[in-house]
């Protein structure tokens, strides 16, 4: 039987609506609403098209959004000014600067230089130990792996006891949500392995997974035979492969492809997520519900 598709799309759109019911409740009571702000420096393709759809969803959410683009050639001293004044600055509640940062820049000092009781990112090193820690500890866990539990959780697969394993190791995806479905509580307590490129037996880890999360930037990657039958599938590859014309718009847009054979694997599959469409628009979701948790932490 083919696979559920987990419709990434269609279970960020119920969360964001959620999510804006809730600012216009706030906003109708307290006249506030929570304010982010998204710094972009240059003009990278992808960096602008991503940041130009945070800030759509933020305004769309009812947020105070305030836009910052910087020229590419900023210096890291102005950068880190601005920094710092938005953290003093009690009407923004998540601070976002888009990465990569050009290379004159020290990614590092900028991330760390972010209050982190601002880092809807949930990337400062504080942040990635409360994440640790579990529990309440934990404030903003990162989207991406926000949104990849989520997904997990609402296509009714159980997380308890599930052998997961987690291709890629990287700080913004593997480490993260290996960590979080390690930590004992709800939508977690799994069995977690986490193999990379220094893996000597990757096909036989994946085959062993009840639910594989592949983050590894490697198109097509993962072949249906290293696939349990059944197993829930999360691919995170977004691998821009090539330019097609959009029939919808005529303009020039990117060939995404997953780091799952995914014609091949919904065959074998219990439940897959698509590229585009399965993890990507999650991630804008969960960066919208931290910056609402965020904005109530400050209130309380
Ligand atoms: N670049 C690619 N993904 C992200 C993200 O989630 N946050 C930031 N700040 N930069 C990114």
């Amino acid at each position: 039987m083919p696979a559920l598709i987990i419709d990434g799309s269609a279970i960020s759109k119920s969360i964001l609506a959620e999510i804006k019911a809730e600012v216009a409740a706030i906003k109708a009571e307290k006249n506030e609403v929570p304010g982010l702000v998204t710094i972009l420096v240059g003009s990278n393709s992808a960096s602008v098209s991503y940041v130009t759809l945070k800030v759509k969803t933020a305004l769309d959410m009812g947020y105070k959004e305030v836009q910052e683009n910087l020229a590419a050639d900023v210096s890291e001293a102005d950068l880190l000014a601005m920094v710092d004044r938005y953290n003093k600055d009690p009407s923004i509640h998540g601070i976002l600067v888009q990465l990569p940062l050009p290379r004159h820049i020290d990614e590092k000092k900028v991330i760390y230089a972010i209050d982190p009781d601002k880092d809807v990112d949930g990337f400062h090193p504080v942040n990635i130990g409360r994440l640790l820690l579990g529990g309440d500890e934990a404030k903003f866990p990162p989207c991406t792996p926000a949104g990849i539990q989520e997904l997990i959780l609402r296509s009714g697969v159980r997380i308890s006891g599930a052998e997961v394993v987690v291709v890629g190791r990287s700080n913004i995806v593997g480490k993260p949500i290996a960590n979080m479905l390690l930590q004992k509580g709800p939508g977690a307590n799994a069995t977690v392995t986490v193999v990379h490129t220094g893996t000597v037996d990757l096909a036989g880890h994946c085959r062993r997974a009840d639910i594989l999360i592949v983050a590894a930037g490697v198109p097509g990657l993962v072949k249906p035979e290293w696939i349990k039958p059944g197993a829930c599938v999360i691919d995170v590859g977004v691998n821009r492969v090539g330019e097609k014309i959009s029939e919808k718009t005529g303009k020039t847009v990117a060939i995404l492809r997953g780091d799952v054979d995914f014609d091949a694997a919904k065959e074998i599959a219990g439940s897959i997520t698509p590229v585009p469409g399965g993890v990507g628009p999650m991630t804008i979701a969960m960066l919208m519900k931290n910056t609402l948790s965020s904005f109530k932490m400050h209130a309380s």
